[in-house]
This record gives structure tokens, sequence and C-alpha cells, in this order.
């Protein structure tokens, strides 16, 4: 009996020495110690020894359930350190280590030319609308009055989708469709791409954007609007800046005018940006033509307006000095991070 229980002994220490996971010494404590275990049994069966025998085997078997015990209990707290001691190092951060970069992204110059020249239109009264990219030659041609033989309706200028519908060449048609859709006062820029048949150079480019300007109210004068694009002109280039009207021709407005901004560059003297001139031809602009008030439901009689259209690259050209539009398309980012 004592060296069956000397034998049981190490075998369990043995097994508890060896075992590498939390679950193995579980199956050690149950194979000795649980209900059916092997030492359990062995207590189990003391009573069928001579009485003499009794208190020293039972003695003994009870010391080694404690030396079980207690080796299991130091073993389960080895094998819990231990695997803490590994994910600690597996997971162990080196906060020294410099971080990745995340960059920012941020607006395109485009469009940061865009919001600052809404902005300042926002500011003296005006509302944003838009209109769509494709749109009837209606819209586009006829209700601005243009002749049917005009130039831009040509298949060299225009982009057609059907005979009646286009990719618009002018912001304008959102003026027609901004008077059919209220009642004067109206007051409104509209800023969005706008497509021509053109092979791109440094100054032009088949997609581009414009940003229209349309103002319908009793008693609505020429002098309203160069006093519009004063404010404009000078919040936009500077308190210096000057403009300047030249007469010119657009079926849909008249009087036209072309408007230039006195040179921001150089103030007026002549320098390389305004090629000598001191004036940089900036838009075009004009009275609405009754014919397009009265086709829009409105009588010309009683209510007159003025508008205008820019070229939004060209703002953002001259303001930016770049020198060729293809640069604003091509998405470089060693372009783009410049702004
Ligand atoms: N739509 C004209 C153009 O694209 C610009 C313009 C707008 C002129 C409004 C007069 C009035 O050239």
């Amino acid at each position: 009996m004592l060296s069956e229980l000397k034998k049981i002994e190490e075998n369990a220490l043995g097994e508890i020495k060896t075992a590498e996971k939390l679950r193995e010494l579980e199956e050690v404590r149950i194979k000795y110690l649980g209900k059916k275990g092997l030492l359990t049994q062995m207590l189990r069966s003391l009573g069928s020894l001579p009485a003499e025998k009794r208190p020293e085997a039972g003695g003994t078997a009870n010391v080694i359930r404690k030396a079980i015990e207690e080796e299991i209990e130091n073993k389960t707290r080895e094998l819990e350190s231990s695997s803490l001691d590994v994910r600690l190092r597996e997971e162990r951060l080196d906060i020294t280590l410099p971080g990745t970069k995340k960059e920012l992204g941020r607006l395109h110059p485009l469009r940061v030319t865009e919001n600052k020249m809404a902005d300042i239109f926002v500011a003296m009264g005006f509302d944003i609308v838009e209109g769509p990219e494709i749109e009837t030659s209606h819209n586009n041609f006829d209700a601005l009055n243009a002749p049917p033989d005009h130039p831009s309706r040509d298949e060299t200028d225009t982009f057609y989708i059907s005979p009646s519908v286009v990719l618009r060449t002018q912001t304008s048609p959102v003026q027609i469709r901004a008077m059919q859709g209220s009642a004067p006062p109206i007051r409104i820029v509209s800023p969005g791409r706008v497509y021509r048949c053109d092979p791109p150079d440094a100054t032009h480019s088949p997609v581009f954007h414009q940003l229209e300007g349309l103002v319908v109210d009793r008693g609505i004068t020429l002098g309203d609007l160069k006093g519009t694009l004063n404010m404009f002109a000078k919040t936009m280039f500077g308190q210096a800046t000057r403009t300047r009207l030249r007469p010119h021709n657009f079926p849909f407005t008249e009087p036209s005018v072309e408007v230039d901004f006195s040179c921001f560059s150089c103030g007026g003297k002549g320098c390389r940006l305004c090629k000598g001139e001191g004036w940089i031809e900036m838009l075009g602009a004009g009275m609405v033509h009754p014919n397009v008030l009265s086709g829009c439901g409105i009588d010309p009689e009683i209510y007159s307006g003025f508008a205008f259209g820019m070229g939004i690259e060209r703002v953002a050209m001259l303001s930016y000095n770049i020198s060729d539009m293809r640069l604003l398309y091509e998405n470089d980012l060693r372009f783009l991070k410049q702004f």
C-alpha cells in the first residue's frame, strides 16, 4: 500500500511538472484527486486494511494529497504568469516608433476660387442656384435670343446629345430657369460646369466653369451692374481694383459689354500679367434683352435686369498666377499641394 501511494505521488508530481497548459493541469487533478481519482480510490480502500496499518497509510495518503494540491497550485500560477508574459511580449507596442503621417485632403484651387467668388455675391444678397449640365437647346440658345444661324450653335462649337439636347455651353440657361421659376425680384448667382468643342491648350478646355449672375427687378440699370461688379472686383482682387466697360455683343443682353478689371499686379501701369495693357479682360455682361424677359413671362415694360458671366478658371489663374489651364485638371498632387 505505501509503495503504491509513493508511486502515485511520483507519477502525479511528474505529470504536473511536464504540464504545459492549464487544461492539462486540470486533467492531472481529475486523474488523481477527482471523485474517481487514483488517490481518492486509495483513500476509500483504507477500510480494507488491518486496523493497525490504517493510521500510517491514511496519514501518508493525506500528506501526498496535500503535496499534489500544492504543486498543482504552484504550477497553475506559473502557467498563468507565463501565458501573460507571452501575450505581453507578442502584443508589445513600441510607442517610441515614429507614426505614419495621415495626409489631410484639401479643396481644389478651382473650388476655393468658386467658393470665394460665390461668397462675395452671397454677402451682397444673391442666392446661389444651380442648373443641369445637360440642357435643352431651347434653354441654351432659343430662350436666350440666339438667332437660328448663330455660330455658337454650330456642331463644331457645341456638344449635341440630340438636336434638341446639348451639354450647356454657358451658365446663362440658368437665367431662363430662374426667371421661369419665380417672379422678380430675382438676385442669383449660378456657378457650374460648361462644355465647348475646344481642344485643350493653355487657355482652353472642352470643360470649364463659369459663374453666372442675374438680377431682375423694377428700375435695374447698367449703373447697378457696374456697381455690383466694382464691389466684386475690389473684394476679390483688392480695394484699388477698378472696372471698365467696353461695348460688345451677346444675343441675350442689350446693351452688352465686356468688362475689364485694372491689373491687380501692376495697378494699371502695365506688366507681364496684363501684357502691358494695365487692364485684364474679365467677363461678359449686359442688360437682359427684352425678348428674353418676355419669353420668360416677365413684362419688360415693368421690369429690367442685368446679367453677367465669368470664367472661374480665368479668375483662379489670375489669382494664383497659373499660366496653363491644363494644370487645373491634371490632378498632379505636386501642383495642387501648392495651394
Ligand atoms: N454667357 C456668356 C458667355 O459664355 C457670358 C455672359 C453672361 C454675357 C451673361 C452676358 C450676360 O460668354
